[in-house]
């Protein structure tokens, strides 16, 4: 974990033994943890995704911000506002304009694995809101939670359809662990993708550009780097398709002939015939009672839901339930 105004290294690091990589490649069927996109081109390729004209979730839940800020600033009147991967905060801006008009003093303080994405975001929100407090952190806050800084009148936000990207069980094990950094009576606003179309999910992660398969197959230059592999991306597709039944998009590459990969670090060597997948990523689509559920699995309890305009996406506006129980009612300020 590193504090924002300390030097950092470019690349973001992952679990530096490689335990998960080799658990996930050692069985059937072969997984790589969806962690290992995030190198600085697969950051950079998951910029480019945010920007396609298929890929909706960005740009709609920043539509969403926008119009329900005020109602959410007004509810909660948080004097501090804490973030999970906020990355440059071009979201998480509209919440902290509105929060500045109803309370005189907000802390903003958010995690991230890179370095770069926090200054940014302390560069730009320091020129634009002079009288918000900073707090950045640099970390894995799926390792390093206890690093959120939170305080009286907290709002934890957590935006992006990230939570998506794990299952129920993990989803409710990191909120969980979230919850316990709060007080009762705080507040927590979780974005999600809703279920939708199938033909529009799978456009989303079947752009036509290309960028989507080329953020894919990065995973494999990532492993290779980590764990001193030769896997060949050009020897794999990438695949992307909705699962109706469990209400996700799964991400897998493909071998487009027998492989035969080594991986040096683990001392693992693998034989992956022609057409066998590799799994890469998950991401769940929800509903208004599947938010519900993983929130009162979480220990918080859902008190609004605001949908974007065309039902593509959601925020939920959570309180910490008290233990055993449900959320105070707001104090009068
Ligand atoms: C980061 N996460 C919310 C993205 C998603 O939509 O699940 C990651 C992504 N994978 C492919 N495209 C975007």
């Amino acid at each position: 974990m590193r504090r924002i105004d300390s030097p950092a290294p470019a690349v973001a690091s992952h679990a530096a033994d490689g335990t998960d990589l080799y658990e996930g490649l050692s069985r059937r069927p072969l997984s790589i943890p969806s962690k290992y996109f995030y190198d600085d081109h697969g950051s950079a390729l998951f910029d480019a995704i945010c920007e396609l004209p298929e890929y909706y979730p960005t740009r709609t839940e920043q539509a969403l911000l926008d119009r329900v800020s005020p109602q959410i600033a007004q509810r909660t009147r948080a004097r501090h506002l804490a973030e999970l991967g906020a990355g440059t905060a071009r979201k998480t801006r509209y919440l902290i304009g509105a929060l500045l008009r109803e309370v005189e003093t907000l802390r903003y303080s958010p995690l991230d694995i890179s370095q770069y994405a926090l200054e940014q975001a302390a560069a730009s929100l320091s020129g634009d809101f002079p009288e918000l407090t900073i707090t950045g952190v640099r970390c894995d806050y799926t390792a390093d939670l206890d690093a959120l800084e939170t305080g009286p009148g907290c709002l934890a936000v957590f935006l992006g359809s990230s939570i998506g990207n794990f299952t129920h069980l993990a989803g409710v094990v990191l909120l969980r662990r979230l919850r316990n950094q709060l007080q009762e009576g705080d507040w927590f606003l979780l974005g999600v993708d809703l279920v939708k179309p199938a033909p529009i999910l799978e456009a989303a992660y079947n752009d036509s550009a290309g960028v989507t398969a080329a953020f894919n197959l990065n995973i494999l230059r990532v492993v290779n780097r980590e764990v001193g592999g030769n896997f060949d991306p050009g020897d794999f597709r990438h695949l992307a398709f909705y699962d109706r039944e469990t209400q996700q998009i799964e991400m897998h590459l493909v071998a487009r002939r027998d492989v035969r990969v080594h991986l040096q670090a683990l001392d693992l060597t693998l034989e992956i015939p022609s057409g066998e997948r590799i799994h890469t990523e998950i991401s769940r689509k929800f509903t208004r009672d599947s938010t519900a559920r993983l929130l009162t699995d979480a220990g918080f309890h859902l008190e609004e839901w605001f949908v974007s305009e065309n039902g593509y996406v959601a925020l939920a506006l959570a309180r910490v339930a008290a233990e055993g129980g449900t959320a105070r009612p707001a104090e009068p300020q």
